[in-house]
C-alpha cells in the first residue's frame, strides 16, 4: 500500500485464479485501430502496454467470428493468425507486469450486410430491427432487419464463442470476459424487448438465459471458470434495448451465475443514454457470491467510497484510462488527469490513441 493515499482502492484482491494488486480495472473500450482483416496492430501493442499498470485490462470487444462483426477495424479473435496478432499485445502487457482478459463478442443484429462476409443480413434471436444506424466501411447505414436464427442454428453461436475462447487461450490472454451486455447477441437473447422467440431460447427468463448458460458451460471446457468473467447491462437502452422487468429478470440471471465460481460479474450500472436508474444494483449484487466489478461514470472518489463501503469489489474505468495511460499512478498520487478527446475515440491512427502523456 502506498503511503501517500491510504485507500482501499489500492488494496489487493484475489479474483478467481488471479491475484490483482489493486482494484482499478481498465474497462473494455472499442477503439477501431485494428486492420481491415481484424488483426491487432502495432499501435494496439503500444496502447495496451502503456496501460499495463491496471489491475486488469479488459480488451475492447473482439469478434469471435466473421458473423459476429459489427464495426469496422475491430480486432477479431477468430483464427490462429488473429491469436498471433493478439499475442504481441498480451506479451507486451505481461512484460509490463499486467494482466489482460479478452472480451468475447458477437454483435448479432448490431451489424450490417456490408460487414458480413457474404453480404447477408446479420442474425439475431428475433427479426426486430434496431433503431439508428450501423457504422460500416461505407459510412453510417440504417440498421436492417436481422434474420432470426433457427433453433438448430443457436448451437453454432455457442461454437463461435468456444472458438474465440480457444483463440484467446492461444493468444496468451489471462482469461476471457463473455460479453453479455450492451445490446449484442447474448443480451439480445436475455432481454425480452429483442427476444420474442417461442422455442426453448425465448419466452421465460430461464429460456432467454439458455444461450448464455450454454456459452458458459462450453467456454468452461476451454478456460478454468476462475478465468471467466461475464458482462451484463440490466437497464442500458443503448442499441435499442429494453426489458419488461430488469430488476426481476437480472436478479434471476445473477442468481444463476452465482453458482458457477466465475472470476467476476461486470455490471454497467444504469443507462449510457440517460441518468435515470430503475435497477437496485445492491439487490442484484446480493444474489452473486463472487467478485462484483462495477462500471459507468465512476470517479476516483466514488470508486473509493464504494469499495470502502463494500458495495463493489472492483471498478472499471473507461474514458479516464483512455486519456491517462498512468491512471493508477495519478489516482494514487492525487495528480490531475488528462482530458479525453472524443473526436479521436474511433478515428483510427495514433492521435488520441497512444499519444496521451504520462505524468
Ligand atoms: C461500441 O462500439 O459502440 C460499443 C462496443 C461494445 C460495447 C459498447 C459499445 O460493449
Amino acid at each position: 500500500m502506498d503511503c501517500t493515499v491510504s485507500n482501499v482502492l489500492f488494496s489487493p484482491l484475489k479474483v478467481g485464479e488471479l491475484d490483482l494488486p489493486h482494484r482499478i480495472v481498465m474497462a473494455p473500450l472499442t477503439r477501431n485501430r485494428a486492420d481491415q482483416s481484424g488483426y491487432a496492430t502495432d499501435p494496439m501493442v503500444n496502447y495496451y502496454s502503456q496501460r499495463a499498470t491496471a489491475a486488469l485490462i479488459i480488451s475492447e470487444s473482439t469478434p469471435v467470428s466473421p458473423q459476429g462483426v459489427g464495426y469496422p477495424f475491430t480486432p477479431w479473435i477468430y483464427s490462429e493468425e488473429h491469436a498471433a496478432a493478439w499475442g504481441r499485445v498480451t506479451r507486451s502487457v505481461h512484460a509490463g507486469g499486467g494482466r489482460m482478459f479478452a472480451q468475447l463478442q458477437h454483435c448479432g443484429r448490431i451489424s450490417h450486410p456490408t460487414l458480413q462476409l457474404l453480404g447477408e443480413p446479420p442474425v439475431a434471436p428475433s427479426a426486430i430491427r434496431p433503431g439508428g444506424q450501423a457504422v460500416t466501411y461505407l459510412g453510417m447505414q440504417d440498421f436492417q432487419t436481422p434474420r432470426a436464427l433457427e433453433t438448430d442454428e443457436v448451437p453454432s453461436i455457442v461454437a463461435q464463442f468456444v472458438r474465440g475462447a480457444r483463440m484467446a487461450f492461444l493468444a496468451g490472454f489471462d482469461g476471457v470476459e463473455v460479453h453479455g451486455a450492451n445490446g449484442y447477441i447474448i443480451d439480445q437473447f436475455l432481454r425480452d424487448g429483442s427476444n420474442q422467440r417461442t422455442d426453448e431460447y425465448g419466452g421465460s427468463i430461464r429460456n432467454r438465459m439458455r444461450l448464455l448458460n450454454d456459452i458458459l458451460d462450453a467456454v468452461s471446457e476451454v478456460w478454468p471458470v476462475g478465468r471467466i468473467g461475464v458482462r451484463l447491462t440490466p437497464e442500458n437502452s443503448y442499441n435499442s434495448m429494453s426489458d419488461s422487468d430488469p430488476q426481476g429478470h437480472f436478479e434471476y440471471i445473477v442468481g444463476q451465475l452465482s453458482g458457477r465460481g466465475l472470476a467476476y460479474i461486470h455490471v454497467l450500472e444504469g443507462d449510457m443514454l440517460s441518468t435515470a436508474r430503475k435497477v437496485n444494483y445492491q439487490a442484484l449484487r446480493a444474489r452473486f457470491k463472487g467478485t462484483y466489478l462495477a462500471n459507468n461514470g465512476y470517479t476516483f472518489e466514488r470508486a473509493s467510497a464504494a469499495v470502502r463501503e463494500g458495495t463493489v469489489d472492483l471498478v472499471a474505468f473507461g474514458v479516464p484510462f483512455l486519456a491517462n495511460p498512468d491512471l493508477v499512478r495519478r489516482f494514487r498520487e492525487a495528480l490531475p488527469l488528462n482530458e479525453a478527446d472524443r473526436n479521436t475515440f474511433y478515428s483510427g491512427g495514433e492521435t488520441g490513441y497512444t499519444d496521451y502523456p504520462f505524468v
